[in-house]
């Protein structure tokens, strides 16, 4: 049984699709090829906040910051939590987004992932914070994606495409994509950014192309640790803020990975350590590996449980696979974690 849930834009254009009787208006919105302003995808950041104008819906657990009591009396849900049980009609709230033209400035085909660096051809300002995402479109097939840099620097947009085999978009730009191409991105979205009461520790754990908007992030420290006059004036400037990295990456482009994290690490401002885990191990890599980075063979979630037990004075970002990130929510409660010092960035299963 499916229900038909009709979209307005703010640009009032609409959309339809069909969403069915157990899946959430997001997961139905995304596999339909739309795309709806999202991050975590569990109910706590609030970016997928929109209207109900019709219909009915019923919501899984979701975090009542990221939506009040009063919200849900005006009709206010989130499209992540929110199953229809009618055909339904949904408002999106205005998103600060505009629509760029870019040209593919390179193509890295690696064995698993293809980074794509984009040269943003815009007349007005790209205002993308670290951690934000973008709608790809290519030959009428949209996607959305984490940037992976700081395109307000130097007007580059860098992202990690994971190779799907069968992928709707990932196959066709690892096919036909060409250097000078043009493409439309649509952006930026998402609130998945630092928050303000940075420098906090920080902990981060993504799982593979996750590590995108983690990176960006880890930039965006590394640019305003050494950029300490715009650091906000409850932070020593002596004190390096303090990163820890875990990413857990079973389908590893290796020399290229680790050389990105040894860039990384190179900063003197910041204390960055990485750990990298992966089920395979690194055996394979033996006469490779960088002494910096330490290396883990079993899960990110193995990983974590067994090096730490407690959290409570850690920020938590995670980006990567639905399941993952749920377990890692659920384990950083358990080591203290509060869930207003949890942001997550969560990567939906699609079927098509
Ligand atoms: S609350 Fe729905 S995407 Fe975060």
């Amino acid at each position: 049984m499916s229900y038909k849930i009709t979209i307005t834009n703010s640009d009032l254009t609409t959309s339809e699709f069909n969403a069915n009787y157990n899946e959430t208006i997001l997961t139905a919105a995304l596999n339909a090829g739309l795309a709806m302003p999202h991050s975590c995808n569990l109910g706590v950041c609030g970016a997928c906040k929109c209207k109900l104008v019709k219909g009915e819906v019923v919501h899984q657990d979701y975090n009542p910051l990221a939506l009040t009591d009063d919200q849900l009396a005006s009709n206010m849900i989130l499209a992540c939590r929110a199953i229809a049980k009618k055909d339904s009609e949904i408002e999106l709230l205005k998103p600060a987004s505009g629509i760029f033209l870019t040209k593919v400035y390179t193509i890295n085909k690696l064995e698993n992932s293809m980074i794509l660096k984009l040269k943003l051809i815009a007349k007005t300002p790209f205002n993308i914070l670290p951690g934000q995402y973008i709608e790809v479109s290519y030959k009428n097939i949209t996607r959305c994606y984490s940037v992976a840099n700081l395109p307000n620097h130097d007007g580059f947009i860098e992202l990690y495409i994971r190779r799907n085999k069968g992928g709707a978009l990932s196959e066709i730009l690892w096919n036909q994509l060409e250097i000078g191409d043009s493409l439309r991105v649509k952006g930026p979205f998402g609130n998945f950014t630092l928050r303000k009461q940075y420098p906090s520790p920080i902990f981060m754990a993504c799982t593979g192309t996750g590590f995108a908007p983690i990176k960006a992030l880890i930039q965006a420290i590394i640019y305003r640790a050494d950029d300490k006059e715009n650091l906000n004036t409850s932070y020593s400037p002596d004190a390096k803020p303090k990163v820890i990295l875990i990413w857990g990456n079973s389908q590893l482009d290796f020399e290229y990975w680790q050389e990105t994290l040894l860039q990384l690490q190179e900063s003197k401002t910041i204390d960055l350590s990485i750990h990298l885990c992966s089920r395979k191990g690194f055996s394979k890599f033996a006469s490779h590996i960088a002494n910096s980075i330490n290396y883990y063979q079993g899960s990110i979630v193995e990983f974590i449980s067994s090096n730490h037990d407690d959290l409570r004075e850690y920020m938590v970002y995670t980006c990567g696979n639905q399941d993952t990130i749920s377990k890692i929510k659920q384990l950083a409660t358990q080591l203290g974690v509060c869930q207003n010092n949890f942001f997550a960035d969560t990567f939906l299963p699609l079927t098509s």
